[in-house]
């Protein structure tokens, strides 16, 4: 009797002591599961060799490490092989870890990490929205409502004519001109609905929009105007005595 009551005690002080974990959401889209499953299209016998220029290309690259910490350029190495390819099968991250002499383990690991990295094949344009705080208050929402009503499709999701991929991302780095997004190489900020409906109606007809901001602003300056800095610089010398 003493031993069950020991025995629930303890249980119901174990169940105390379980924290609640976070969990990030299962990430939708091109990057797909974490977990890797051979498929017809990708399978480490899918064909992958670097072109003669990429493998100078790389060459390159390595030599900007010192010696011994090749596995340093894994992610410009996986940049090269996902342009060369596309998106990235994972005879690719094999090659890479080939190429760079480490355990494929160690590409798998930087190649899941970050959304940059395609693990399926994506839509001529791969849109990223981004959704995280600064962006958020700005209304990422109402971008993210546009693109997904005017291309039909939800976050993860590309559509039937292969021409746009959609996947949500967290912050982009170019929080003072949220809300924006990446397409493909290119950034688009300050968006509205209109912007871009009109970006995406550009790209439908053959035409890649000029990216940055769409409200006018040159790059990130204040949104309400210059507050300083506002006249052209005098030019070297200004403010130097003559008599020195
Ligand atoms: S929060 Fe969107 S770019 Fe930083």
């Amino acid at each position: 009797m003493f031993l069950a009551a020991a025995v629930r005690s303890a249980a119901s002080q174990a169940a105390r002591q379980v924290r609640s974990l976070h969990r990030s959401a299962v990430r939708a889209g091109a990057g797909g599961i974490f977990v890797h499953r051979d498929t017809p299209d990708n399978n480490p016998d899918t064909p992958f060799e670097f072109t003669e220029e990429n493998k100078k290309r790389i060459e390159a690259i390595i030599s900007m490490y010192p010696e011994g910490h090749k596995q340093a350029a894994t992610i410009p190495v996986l940049d090269v092989a996902q342009r060369q390819h596309g998106w990235l099968p994972i005879s690719a991250m094999n090659k890479v870890a080939e190429v760079l002499e480490v355990a494929p383990m160690r590409v798998y690991e930087v190649a899941t990490f970050y959304t940059m990295f395609l693990r399926q094949p994506v839509g001529k344009y791969f849109i990223q929205i981004c959704t995280t705080t600064p962006c958020m208050l700005c209304n990422s929402d109402s971008i993210l409502e546009a693109i997904q009503n005017k291309l039909g499709i939800k976050v993860g999701e590309t559509t039937a004519d292969k021409m746009f991929t959609l996947i949500e991302v967290e912050c982009l780095g170019a929080c003072v001109n949220a809300p924006m997004v990446q397409i493909n190489d290119n950034y688009y900020e300050d968006l509205t609905p209109k912007d871009i409906e009109d970006i995406i109606d550009e790209l439908k007809a053959g035409r890649v929009p000029p990216p940055g901001p769409r409200g006018g602003r040159f790059s990130c300056e204040p949104a309400g105007g210059l507050t300083s800095l506002t006249e052209p610089p005098k030019g070297p010398g200004f403010g130097v005595r003559s008599d020195l």
